[in-house]
């Protein structure tokens, strides 16, 4: 059974603040936390990762009697057509950059030294890894399938749609690198795979991402599926693609960027905070009305005080903070240093990953059982529904489920009356978002403050 996560206190407390307006304060606290690189302030990159023991994933319940918006809970499982592209990856791989026999032996080691590079190691990005052949082919084969893995378990369920017919649209990835988030995109949802897309690539190294368009490109053809899509690599700094004022994407992306943009900024005169601050204009900017911006960041506390910096600078700028938190305010578990923080957390079923990616995995002695990242998901305001003074509360179910007397396997949510623990939550998703009535007066519970929810809503 997992251990029982602490969590956030006294939520009810805090004044209550118009939705949309950000928390001065809390601005403050967050942004001085990423300009520390958070706690620890290691990169660290991988949270799933941890020595293979051989532990079995939680069991799940049922509870009759509530209907809730998310589906069943289940280990996660990728889509058939995402499965098999992962499945055949290694073909591609091996087409556009091809070991000899003697680097296949040492992936493992390669993979190790990347690993240990992008999690604690982060000046020695100064020598970035792109430029060593080794462990570019440690990135495309080990580190892209984890990133698609996770990519794709975010892509699936996230609201994304389409802008309307006769509107091309057009996405702009930053930070590309070997083109991770729209390689997820198009592995993950049909009908952006099938879409006119104009996709603008940016990233200060090219060689990833002309390897990532070979591997989109090949991957298409052994999936039989045309490549829709019209691609442009360029070699640019994030802050300088988002200052094009042509761009007004529809999907705007940076996948595992801000933590390196973070490592760099360390000895900028400008602090990071107000760096931030000003990518969130830019992307206030730039986000046409039907427009999303989504930037993903690894599920370690770094990964989530990033998202949550530019969640505050997003609220500053009038954007709508879809994801994770439902609701303008401050997030329960913000500042928390002891405690947890917004992101997901998905349990994998045993055959999640392919065969190929799981030997490799273990011949690098890095087993994972989950897969976890933070990120958070931007709109332009004015569309967003406005939370009802009363009837059901949107929270986002964050923790693993964990016993607790009376209350059966419970979960903690996020949501806009702080937190909440949700009983007998352990068959639903964690990172989906469930409807929750709480009562008149909603007890607490003892250890962590939480209110404890009555019952899900499914809204009749
Ligand atoms: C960890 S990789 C992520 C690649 C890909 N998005 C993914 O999720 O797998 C980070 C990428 O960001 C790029 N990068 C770092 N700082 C950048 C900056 N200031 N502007 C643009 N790209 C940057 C690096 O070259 C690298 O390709
Ligand atoms: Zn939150």
């Amino acid at each position: 059974m997992p251990e029982r996560p602490a969590a956030a206190c006294k939520p009810e407390e805090k004044p209550a603040r118009k939705p949309g307006r950000a928390v001065p304060g809390e601005a403050r606290r967050v942004r001085a936390d990423a300009e520390k690189g958070g706690r620890g302030a290691g990169r660290v990159f991988e949270k799933g990762v941890r020595p293979h023991d051989g532990r079995k994933a939680h069991v799940t319940e049922g509870t009759p009697g509530l209907r809730l918006d998310v589906p069943p809970a289940r280990l996660f499982m990728p889509d058939t057509f995402a499965a098999e592209a992962l499945r055949r990856l290694p073909e591609v791989l091996d087409a556009v950059m091809p070991l000899r026999r003697a680097h296949r032996a040492d992936l493992p080691d390669a993979i190790r030294e990347l690993s240990a590079q992008l999690t604690t190691e982060r000046y020695a990005l100064a020598r970035s890894y792109w430029s060593s052949p080794r462990l570019v082919s440690a990135y495309l084969r080990y580190f892209l399938p984890w990133n698609l893995l996770r990519l794709h378990c975010l892509f699936r369920d996230l609201d994304l749609p389409l802008p309307p017919e006769g509107t091309v649209p057009s996405m702009v990835d930053l930070g590309s690198g070997p083109l991770s988030v729209p390689l997820a995109l198009w592995i993950s949802r049909p009908e952006w795979r099938e879409a006119p897309l104009r996709v603008v690539c940016a990233d200060t190294a090219p060689r990833p991402m002309a390897l990532g368009l070979q591997l989109l490109e090949q991957l298409a053809g052994l999936m039989g599926v045309p490549l829709t899509w019209q691609i442009r690599l360029e070699r640019a700094p994030l802050t300088r693609v988002l200052n094009d004022i042509r761009l007004r994407p529809t999907l705007l992306t940076g996948g595992n960027v801000l933590n390196e943009w973070q490592a760099q900024s360390q000895d900028a005169s400008i602090p990071f905070g107000e760096r931030v601050g000003e990518v969130a204009m830019a992307v206030a900017r730039q986000l046409p009305e039907e427009g999303t911006a989504l930037f993903v960041e690894p599920g370690t506390r770094l990964g989530g005080t990033l998202t949550a910096t530019l969640r505050q600078a997003a609220l500053e700028e009038g954007l709508w903070a879809v994801a994770p938190c439902p609701h303008a305010q401050e997030c329960p578990l913000l500042g928390r240093r002891d405690r947890g923080w917004c992101h997901v957390h998905r349990e994998l079923a045993p055959d999640a990953a392919p065969a190929w990616l799981s030997s490799l995995t273990q011949a690098a002695r890095l087993a994972k059982q989950s897969l976890s990242f933070s990120y958070i998901q931007l709109r332009r305001a004015g569309t967003e529904a406005t939370q009802p003074e009363r009837g059901p509360v949107g929270a986002r179910l964050l923790s693993d489920a964990f016993l607790v007397p009376g209350l059966g396997q419970a979960r903690y949510a996020c949501s806009s009356r702080g937190l909440l623990l949700v009983p007998h939550a352990a068959r639903l998703c964690p990172g989906s978002l469930v409807a929750c009535r709480l009562g008149s007066s909603p007890r607490r519970d003892g250890k962590s403050g939480a209110l404890i929810v009555e019952e899900l809503a499914d809204g009749r």
